[in-house]
Order: C-alpha cells, then structure tokens, then sequence
C-alpha cells in the first residue's frame, strides 16, 4: 500500500521531519507519504541532540502517518516504528537486531539508528505523526555507534531500505489500525534490548548507580526495571541512564 503513496526525494534539506511537517499539515498528504534525503544540514535527534551524516552515508528519512491514535495509545507508534526499522534491518541480513529504550535501533550493542517521532494534535485528535528516521549505512566514523556495511556485505542503498521500510510499515499497519496492542508489545519486548539481563543503571535525579534488569515497558513507554532486591523500579525518559 506504502509503495504507490508518494515519496519526494531531495538532494539536501535542512531535516526531513521539518519539509515533512509542512506537506503533513496539507489534507491532500496520504498517509504513508515519504520524504528522504541524501544530506541534512539540520537534523534534529531525540532531546534536542543534532542528527549529522556525512552526504549519502545514511538512510535519512520521514514517513508520515494519519492514523487517529488517542493519546494514551501513542507509546505504541513508537514501539511499532521501532519494530519496522528493526524488521527492515533484519531482512537486510543484519543480526543481532534489538531496540533499546525507547526506540533506538541497536546492533551488536552498538546504536545503528535512530527515530524521531513528532506529532501534531489539536483537541486530544492526532492529526498527523512524523516518523523521523536516521539509519547509519556506511558512516565509518562514529564513536560508539556502528553503521550496516559493518554487519553485512551486501549493502543496501537508501532506496533500496526505504523500499523494504515502506513494506513492513505497509505489511504491519493493521496492527496499528486494529489496535493490536498485546502483539505489538510481544514483538517489542522480544527485541528489547538488555530484556532480562542484569545490567548497571543510573537514576538520573539523584546519579545513584544500582544492577537490575529490565522487565518490560508499560503502555506509557515507563521502563521497568527489577532491582538485586527484587524490587520494581519505574523510569520514564531522562530519568535513568544505561551504563
Ligand atoms: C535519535 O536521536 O536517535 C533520533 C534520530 C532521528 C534522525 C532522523 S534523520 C531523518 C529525520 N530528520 C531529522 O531531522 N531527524 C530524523
């Protein structure tokens, strides 16, 4: 379905989520619409970090979404985007996909890519969602971070992700639509990434180390983290570290 939507590609933007957030707003926009690019000169991660890639290094990329979610439901666009990126990678021959909490997209333990989600509601009514998404391709120069050509010898071009992107977001839409929420969280859980291990945290209020592991997240995107004493600690975003 994703594939006859439209897909406008550009040379240079200054960030995809931007152009894609004033064709998003049009009624005419359909859902599934994508918008790439081959170099940003402002792209924006999550926490208000920069996004940079060397031109062509990376799959650069926004998919905009028109499915009306309540806001309650919204954690689960998040847990679904990250489960399409990590299927895309998967089919792409990579191993050892996970998604670390919230939504980053690991491989081998390493960051390969990240998503941006933005969206725009009026009256508690989701009129649109922005599915920003940054895949390293062949970025060799990144700290702590890992990039697909390190994984895999057949490379994929970005048209050629985006293809398969757009296949598993168009394949797995009804578990948005129909609200699979229990099928959405078993996919998610099962490549969460450190699920079950026993790792060191920070608690970022008050830097705190202690060992647990992680158990789940909840509805809301609230990380669960059972602690040496089996007790359940509860994060949401910035308030713990991994370390
Ligand atoms: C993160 O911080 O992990 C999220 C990174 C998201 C980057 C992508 S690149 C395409 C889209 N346009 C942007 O400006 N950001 C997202």
């Amino acid at each position: 379905m994703f594939e006859q939507t439209p897909h406008f590609h550009f040379e240079q933007l200054d960030s995809t989520n931007n152009y894609a957030s004033t064709i998003a707003k049009l009624p005419e926009t359909l859902s599934g619409t994508a918008i790439t690019t081959d170099f940003q000169l402002e792209g924006r991660g999550q926490r208000d970090n920069k996004w940079l890639a060397e031109p062509g290094s990376s799959f650069l990329g926004t998919i905009i979404l028109k499915v009306p979610f309540k806001p309650e439901e919204i954690f689960y666009l998040s847990k679904w985007a990250a489960l399409q990126v990590a299927k895309t990678l998967i089919q792409h021959n990579i191993l050892c996909v996970s998604i670390k909490w919230p939504n980053d997209i690991f491989v081998e333990g390493k960051k390969i890519g990240g998503i941006l989600i933005e969206n725009s509601w009026s009256d508690q009514q989701l009129h649109y969602s922005l599915i920003g998404i940054g895949i390293n391709i062949t970025n060799q120069h990144l700290e702590n971070a890992t990039c697909i050509s390190n994984h895999t010898i057949e490379i994929p071009t970005a048209p050629s992700f985006l293809k398969t992107l757009r296949n598993h977001m168009s394949g797995n839409l009804f578990l948005l639509e129909e609200k699979k929420w229990l099928e959405i969280d078993s996919q998610y859980h099962h490549l969460l990434f450190q699920k079950g291990e026993i790792k060191n945290y920070q608690i970022a209020k008050d830097q705190s180390n202690f060992s647990g592991k992680i158990i789940r997240v909840e509805a809301d995107g609230k990380l669960i983290v059972e602690t040496d004493s089996q007790s359940c600690l509860g994060f949401y975003m910035k308030e713990i570290t991994f370390l």
